[in-house]
């Protein structure tokens, strides 16, 4: 199993970008402030696989959602990590495939797919660099 870093510093509020991590699409996120105060007000929300957004970030680095761009569903690729992408209802991401909504933290909140964007490993090895598995 091989880790990959990724540069996060130049990932502007507001910004996913989509790469790679063992092959399989990983999407990086930077929540602007407006975000995270939205993600964390529904952390109460009743939702499918709950989950708060700082349980799916790093302490201090709030602003800073990694998640795998695979669809829980089927496993297609979500939109909403390149720009004018649909992002959904939820403004997060959206999979076009038969329709799963995600949050701003990567969190399911309508359609198919039963689970969150997972999580992969990962720890940050500075401010601006983020060591994914
Ligand atoms: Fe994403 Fe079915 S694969 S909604």
């Amino acid at each position: 199993a091989s880790s990959t870093d990724v540069d996060v510093g130049a990932i502007q509020p507001g910004q996913s970008i989509k790469t790679t991590f063992r092959k399989q699409p990983l999407f990086v996120k930077r929540l602007t402030p407006e975000e995270i105060a939205a993600a964390k007000k529904d952390d109460a929300a009743d939702m499918r696989d709950p989950a708060t957004l700082a349980s799916r970030t790093k302490e201090g680095h709030e602003d800073i959602l990694i998640t795998m761009g695979v669809c829980t569903h089927l496993g297609c690729v979500p939109l909403g990590a390149a720009e004018g992408e649909n992002k959904g209802e939820f403004g997060g991401y959206f999979c076009p495939c038969h329709g799963s909504h995600y949050d701003v933290a990567g969190r399911i909140r309508k359609g198919p797919a039963p689970l969150n964007l997972k999580v992969p490993e990962y720890s940050f090895s500075s401010d601006t660099v983020v060591r994914v598995g």
